[in-house]
Formats: structure tokens, C-alpha cells, sequence
């Protein structure tokens, strides 16, 4: 009995003194729940009331009850004389100060702003705006790009399927082909837009945007795709930036080059971005496929024509230094108030 008391003591000693030292109400409540709460240092003791004789049960039941009440006692006294002071500091806030702004002005997205920075330069350079629509036929995306049932290629883009000639659009090249259709050369476009593929990683989200260029007329030269593009590059990296082309291969230009740009973290030292390469890959493009004109009747013996497609995320994150593609799709403030 004497050593259930003198606990019983023990704690309530520690407890007033852990009371009395409480800066904000949090703590105070999380004295209560160390004490009085059911598995509190209070309760548990008194259940141990079973263990001493029965006729001592009453008088320590009694002391337990008393330091139970003395406890609660200074946990609401502590606690009102938090409030009266927490009231007092609020009596301080000058009211007449203006309040602070909330964001009541809303900014572009960064894509957006790096896509119309896009397309200024391309209508700049003489290019129109085509579009189409996201939800896709399964000809305009694959079948009249030249990429048939089964061909390989299609495995490259994990295509989101609506039904079985129907696709969310897995890139803007599809817009080539509705422009082709409906226009006879001299084509001149570039087609802005989201697209969709089934992948999400730091460098993936399933949805993302591209801008597609077409150009086709009589006796169109690589060479004039590598002006446009370099011309390109520069107005949005700056005069400095480095260009090369890769041959590479896509199913409706042949041939077919990749463009890498000098990497704009290091200049082209080598570094963890571009892979110690000094080089970063930044889009793809060719000369039309004689196989694409001929889907839309064009006589590929009298135009010729070059397209590119580009990645407006990949940009976006090389012009600001941004490593995880999905911040942009993530809404938070803080990161959106940046651009
Ligand atoms: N459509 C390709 C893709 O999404 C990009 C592309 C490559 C477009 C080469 C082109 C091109 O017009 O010529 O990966």
C-alpha cells in the first residue's frame, strides 16, 4: 500500500510541475492524455488497486481520487489562464493595417507560357496554328502516319485505347495528316496540343504537350529543317546554344534525325543531366515520307516537306531548371507562383 501511495504522489508531483511549465494548450492536452487519459500514468496505477488487501482499497482509492481531481484542477486552471493570455496578445493587432492580399490574381500555367512562347516564334517564322482533337481515330494517329496494325512502333507510345480504332491522341502528328486532307500545298503549320500516353514517372505523365511542325512544298531541303530548328533553339535557349542532329527513325519521315541541343545546366561540360554527355536529346524530325503523301494524295514525285515534334514539358523544364515533370501537374501554389 505505501509504495502504490508514495507512486500516486510521485506523480502527482511531476505532473503539477510538467503543468505549470505548459506553453500552449497542445501540451497541456497532451498532459491530461499522459495522465488521466485511460492509459494515463494515473489510471493505470489505480487499476493495480486489486492486487493490495481489501480493507487498504478504500484509503488508497481515496488518495488516488483526490491527486486525480487536484490534477484536473491545475490542467483547467492552466488552461484558462492560457486563453486569458493568448485573448490579451490578440487585444495588440492593429486593426487598422491593411489585410494581407490573397492570391486574387491568377498567372498563366507554365506550359501555357512556354507554349505561346513556342508559337510566337514559329509564327514569326511564318507558321500557322492547326489543330484537332484529343480523342483520336486510330487512322489519323497510326494508320495514315504510316504506322500499321502491329507495326513495332506502335509498341512505343503505350497508347490509351477508347475502343479499337479509337485512341486518345499519343502525339499531334495525327494534326499532319487532318491538315493534309483538307489543304493543298504550300503547307506551313505547327499544331499545338496535349497528349496521351499510359506512362508516369519523373520524366512521364500520362498526359503531356507537344507541338508538331509541317512544311511541305516544292523542292523542300534537310537543310532548311535544320535552319528553322536551329533558329528555333536559339530564340528560346539564346544565340550560344549548340545544335547537332542524329539520324534516328520514325515511321512517317525518312529520313529521320534526332536534335540534341548543348546541355543548358553545364554548357556542354558533362554533367548529371545530360548523362556526362554535354548533349541533351530535344526532339524529333525528318522529311516527310513519300508513304504519308500518298495516304493524304499528295504526288510525292512533285512535293517534298519536312516535320518535327517536340516535348513543350521537356522544355519547359530545361529552360528552368525543373528535374521531376509532375510538379506541373500538381497545382501547388508555391511552385506555380514561381513563372
Ligand atoms: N511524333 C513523334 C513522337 O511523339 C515526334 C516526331 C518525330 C514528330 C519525328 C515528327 C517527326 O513530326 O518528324 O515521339
Amino acid at each position: 500500500m505505501e509504495s502504490i501511495i508514495a507512486r500516486l504522489e510521485a506523480i502527482e508531483e511531476g505532473a503539477l510541475k510538467e503543468i505549470k511549465a505548459a506553453q500552449t494548450i497542445e501540451q497541456l492536452e497532451s498532459l491530461r492524455i499522459k495522465y488521466l487519459g485511460r492509459k494515463g500514468e494515473v489510471t493505470t496505477t489505480l487499476r493495480q488497486l486489486g492486487k493490495i488487501p481489501s480493507e487498504q482499497r478504500p484509503l488508497v482509492g481515496k488518495k488516488g481520487n483526490e491527486i486525480k481531481e487536484k490534477i484536473q484542477l491545475a490542467l483547467e486552471e492552466a488552461t484558462e489562464a492560457l486563453k486569458q493570455k493568448i485573448a490579451a496578445e490578440v487585444k495588440h493587432i492593429d486593426v487598422t493595417l491593411p489585410g494581407r492580399r490573397a492570391y486574387s490574381y491568377g498567372t498563366l500555367h507554365p506550359i501555357t507560357q512556354v507554349m505561346r512562347e513556342i508559337c510566337d516564334i514559329f509564327l514569326r517564322l511564318g507558321f500557322d496554328i492547326a489543330e484537332g482533337p484529343d480523342v483520336e481515330l486510330d487512322y489519323y494517329n497510326f494508320e495514315a502516319l504510316n504506322i500499321p496494325p502491329h507495326h513495332p512502333a506502335r509498341d512505343m507510345q503505350d497508347t490509351f485505347y477508347i475502343s479499337s480504332d479509337v485512341v486518345l491522341r499519343t502525339h499531334t502528328s495525327s494534326i499532319q495528316i487532318r491538315v493534309m486532307e483538307k489543304e493543298k500545298p504550300p503547307i506551313r503549320i505547327i499544331a499545338p496540343g496535349a497528349v496521351y500516353r499510359c506512362d508516369a514517372d519523373v520524366s512521364h505523365t500520362p498526359m503531356f504537350h507537344q507541338v508538331e511542325g509541317l512544311l511541305v512544298e516544292k523542292n523542300v531541303s534537310f537543310s532548311q529543317l535544320k535552319g528553322i530548328l536551329t533558329t528555333f533553339m536559339e530564340a528560346v535557349f539564346g544565340e550560344g546554344i549548340g545544335v547537332r542532329f542524329r539520324p534516328s527513325f520514325f515511321p512517317f519521315t525518312e529520313p529521320s534525325a534526332e536534335m540534341d541541343i548543348s546541355c543548358v545546366i553545364c554548357g556542354g561540360k558533362g554533367c548529371r543531366v545530360c548523362k556526362g554527355t554535354g548533349w541533351l536529346e530535344i526532339l524529333g524530325c525528318g522529311m516527310v515520307d513519300p508513304a504519308v503523301f500518298e495516304k493524304v494524295g499528295y504526288d510525292p514525285e512533285i512535293y517534298t516537306g519536312f516535320a518535327f515534334g517536340l516535348g513543350v514539358e521537356r522544355i519547359a523544364m530545361l529552360k528552368y531548371g525543373i528535374d521531376d515533370i509532375r510538379l506541373f501537374f500538381e497545382n501547388h501554389l508555391g511552385f506555380l507562383k514561381q513563372f
